[in-house]
Parts: structure tokens; C-alpha cells; sequence
């Protein structure tokens, strides 16, 4: 098929890759020409692990990459990939989603039945939204001379390329029958997972081949839409609890880890997503539970759960920084060395984590900061200028004359420090770990004041606890 994915972003670029390796010819169409011009000389534009190899090893073979609106002409489906940033009062902001429907009803062929598609996460009724935006620009009818269908996205960053080529689902919201037997067709190979051999060594990573096969869930184009919406809150509810849960852990004595996996044991829960933190943050997360909240709000149906969720999670940034507090006593005039500014390990994303809400409150308190991160630091830098913080190239550098070390992203670069040298580095020992992931006893031994996140170092009873 003739696929064009508008939008060269997180969701766009992986998309066009994607489908160009299953054999579709795709172009990808985006307006800034730099990104365009990146994917042509075979470079990915955003960093995520695999996609750099997959853009070169395709580019100019089945994928290509365009600022000319006019490969819609040529399309058979073409999907929208933009953004759809939080405006301030928490919807999400359509302006890219209404220049590119614009843009398609200028250029669409009204002899070709061309499916459009919102892969982008937009609210419930986005889909007529477009369908109504190209109408106006093109004389068109919907349905008569084009379908809409929502098949929303579930990749997550870090992971794009397993989670497109080896998804557990795929959904997609269509109502129209050419646009459910065109959209069934396309992702054919995805469903039944066939041309793969040959091609898995450009996947670049590891997966299990005995992997499932996913399921195709095929819906109607508002359900598709919210499924989305209910699948991030439902996974920021998960981990706002487990950090709540681990607060208590921490208080009673009792090991979050150990609790997580007592409970992940239950398939009704489920042992993913319960890995402790300083809080969720990212592109999505945020952006999305606001969203559905400003809505349920705007339609007086609220949602109470997913409320509690968002607050809880600034409580755990705080929490954060309290526990850094109670440790140095004061923090004016102290020096604390942060590793990772990212949401997350192996992406440059940078977008509203919490490394930024924990960093401003620390200056506010008088700290002065230092740190590092392997892939995010320019865009951490650029969206937060105001913040006063001294970067540093190597991650070693964060960990000179400092009173504490704060671990917030999980890289594996930071696993392997050679952290006998840290401990030597630092002015005094405190080393604080919010994804329990260093080795506590090794560190202990080797000196440290170690604290991660719902563990209780100093094996505080719970019987100690009531007594005090
Ligand atoms: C999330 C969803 O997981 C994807 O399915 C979805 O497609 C994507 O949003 C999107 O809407 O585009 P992503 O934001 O890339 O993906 O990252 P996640 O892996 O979900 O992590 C989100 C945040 O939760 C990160 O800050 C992460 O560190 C945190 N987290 C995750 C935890 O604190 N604990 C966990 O157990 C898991």
C-alpha cells in the first residue's frame, strides 16, 4: 500500500519506519525540513534505540521522507502522527491535528478511496473533527469519497521498536468497511507476524519469538479513542499506588520490592508497572491524564481515581525531596549530584519529568546542582532555563564534593559507576536511589549512606515503629 504518515516524531517516525520495513511504500511528511532532511541521510530524528538502523537500512528503498503535502495525492492511507500538547487548562491542544486534516483535504485525490487515520492520542471525537476539517477543505464527503479510523498508538519510548513490530494489541476504531478491510490488510504482516525472518536482524533487538501473536481489536472509532485515554490513567493510577504503598512500606518497615512481587504474582494485577519511583512523568502520562480530566470535568462526570492519582504523584516528587532534606538537614549552600533527567532510561525525551519538579524544589531550598544524563541533557537544558544547574558530560563529574548523589532514571550506564571512586569523590556519603535498582549491601559495605524508595535500610520493625 501507499502509506504516509504525517508527523516525524516519536509516533510518526517509528510508525513510517515500521511499516516500511513490512513492505508498504511510506513516506513520512513532516514540515520541518530539518527532520526531513535528517531521515534522508538516513538518521533518525529523535533518539530511540534500533531506529537510527532501520531509517538507514530503508531509506530510498521503501521509506521516504517529505516536506510536500503533495505524496497525499498518492495515498492509500495516510495517517496522522502530530502532536498534542496540554494547553493551559489541561485539553489537549488540535492545532497540529487541524493544519494536517486542512492540509489533507487540500491535496487528497477524490478519485481514491483513501482511509485517513488519527494515530495520534486525541480526545473522543477527534475523528469527526477531521472528518468535518477535510470535508470543508476538499468538497469531499466522508464516507463517499474517504473513511476515517482511529488506531491509536501503545508504544512506549525506549521500547518503540518491540512494541510496533511485537504489540500484545492492536486497536482499531473503524466504522466504515473499506476502511476495516483496508486497515485489517496493512497490518496483516503485524497480526500474523509473517516477512519477519530475514528482516528481524534490522529490528536491532531482542524479543521472544514465542511471543503471542497479538490480538486485532477492532471497534467502534469513539471506543478506540478513549481506549486509549483509560489505558495511560489506568497505568498512572497503577504506579501512583505502588508509590503509595511503598511510602507506607518505608514507614512500617516492611520491603516495597518484596511487596510487588507478592502481589504481581496475582495475574489480576499483573507484575508490570509496579516498579517504584520518584513519580510518573514524561510526553504522555501528564498530558493525558489532564486531558481526561478537563473533560470529565467539562461533562460533569468525574473521575475522582484518576485525580487522586495525579496529586499522589506530585506528593511522591515531594516526598522525594523531603526525605533528601531530612537526611542533610539543611539544604542551603549544599551541593547534590542528580543522575538522570529523563522520564525514563534509553530515550532523550525530557518533557516534563519530574527530574525538573525535583530540581526546582531542591534550588528553592537553597541547594546548588549538579547533573547528568547520557541522551537528555540538551532538551533538559532547553525547556528549563531558568533552572540553575551545572551539567556535566560525564556522569562521574556530578559525584565531586557533593553532600548526596540522587538517582532518579535508570540508565545502565549509572548500574556499572565505579562507585567505590564516587564514594571517595563525594563530601559525605549519602546516596539516594529512587528506582531501587543499585546493589544496596555492595554500597553499604563500600561506605555509602544508601536509601532507595519503600526499603527500609535500617531494618525498623514494625513493632519499633509503634513503640516510637
Ligand atoms: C506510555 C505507555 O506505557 C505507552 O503504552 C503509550 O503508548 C505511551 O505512554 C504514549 O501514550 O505514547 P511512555 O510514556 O513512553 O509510554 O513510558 P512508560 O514506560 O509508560 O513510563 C511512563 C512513566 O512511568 C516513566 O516516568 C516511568 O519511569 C514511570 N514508571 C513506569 C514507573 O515509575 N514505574 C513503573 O513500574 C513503570
Amino acid at each position: 500500500m501507499n502509506v504516509v504518515c504525517i508527523g516525524s516524531g516519536y509516533v510518526g517516525s517509528v510508525t513510517g519506519a515500521a511499516f516500511a520495513v513490512l513492505g508498504h511504500h511510506t513516506t513520512v511528511l513532516d514540515i520541518d525540513q530539518n527532520k526531513v532532511d535528517q531521515m534522508n541521510a538516513g538518521k533518525s530524528p529523535i533518539y530511540e534505540p534500533g531506529l537510527d538502523h532501520l531509517i538507514n537500512s530503508y531509506i530510498g528503498r521503501s521509506l521516504f521522507a517529505t516536506t510536500d503535502y503533495g505524496v497525499i495525492y498518492h495515498a492509500d492511507v495516510v495517517f496522522i502522527g502530530v502532536g498534542t500538547p496540554s494547553k493551559a487548562d489541561g485539553t489537549a491542544d488540535l492545532t497540529y491535528i487541524r493544519l494536517a486534516a486542512q492540509s489533507i483535504g487540500q491535496y487528497v485525490n477524490p478519485d481514491k478511496f483513501v482511509v485517513i487515520i488519527n494515530k495520534s492520542t486525541v480526545p473522543v471525537g477527534t475523528a469527526d473533527l477531521v472528518a468535518s476539517i477535510i470535508e470543508e477543505s476538499s468538497n469531499l464527503k466522508v464516507d463517499t469519497h474517504f473513511a476515517m479510523a482511529s488506531n491509536p498508538e501503545f508504544l512506549r519510548e525506549g521500547y518503540a521498536l518491540e512494541d510496533v513490530f511485537f504489540p500484545e494489541r492492536i486497536v482499531v476504531g473503524a466504522e466504515n468497511i473499506h476502511a476495516k478491510k483496508v486497515m485489517k490488510e496493512l497490518y496483516f504482516n503485524v497480526i500474523n507476524r509473517v516477512e519477519y525472518e530475514g528482516k528481524s536482524i534490522d529490528f536491532q533487538f531482542s524479543h521472544n519469538p514465542n511471543a503471542a501473536l497479538p490480538i486485532y481489536y477492532e471497534t467502534d472509532i469513539k471506543s478506540a479513542e478513549m481506549i486509549k485515554y483509560a489505558s495511560n490513567a489506568f497505568l498512572a493510577v497503577k504506579i501512583s499506588y505502588i508509590n503509595e504503598i511503598a511510602r507506607l512500606c518505608e514507614t512500617l518497615g516492611a520491603n516495597i520490592t518484596e511487596v510487588a512481587t507478592g502481589m504481581g504474582m496475582d495475574s489480576r494485577i499483573g507484575n508490570k508497572f509496579l516498579q517504584v519511583s520518584s513519580g510518573w512523568s514524561g510526553s504522555c502520562f501528564p498530558k493525558d491524564t489532564a486531558e481526561l480530566l478537563a473533560t470529565s470535568q467539562k461533562y460533569s462526570c468525574e473521575l475522582t481515581v484518576v485525580q487522586a492519582a495525579v496529586d499522589s504523584n506530585q506528593q511522591m516528587h515531594d516526598y522525594v525531596v523531603d526525605k533528601i532534606k531530612r537526611k542533610l538537614k539543611t539544604l542551603n549552600g549544599k551541593n547534590i549530584g542528580i543522575l538522570g533527567l529523563t522520564f525514563k532510561p534509553n530515550t532523550d525525551d525530557a518533557r516534563k519529568t519530574q527530574a525538573s519538579v525535583i530540581i526546582k524544589e531542591l534550588i528553592d531550598a537553597g541547594a546548588r546542582i549538579k547533573a547528568h544524563d547520557p541522551h537528555g541533557m540538551a532538551m533538559f537544558q532547553q525547556l528549563n532555563p531558568a533552572l540553575d544547574v551545572q551539567y556535566v558530560s560525564n556522569a562521574i563529574d556530578v559525584t565531586y564534593n557533593v553532600d548526596a548523589v540522587v538517582l532518579l532514571t535508570h540508565w545502565a550506564e549509572y548500574l556499572h559507576m565505579d562507585w567505590s571512586f564516587v564514594k571517595n569523590n563525594m563530601r559525605s556519603p549519602y546516596l539516594l536511589d529512587t528506582r531501587n535498582v543499585l546493589k544496596q549491601g555492595h554500597l553499604h559495605q563500600l561506605g555509602f549512606d544508601y536509601e532507595g524508595l519503600g526499603i527500609h535500610s535500617t531494618k525498623k520493625t514494625t513493632q519499633e515503629f509503634v513503640r516510637s
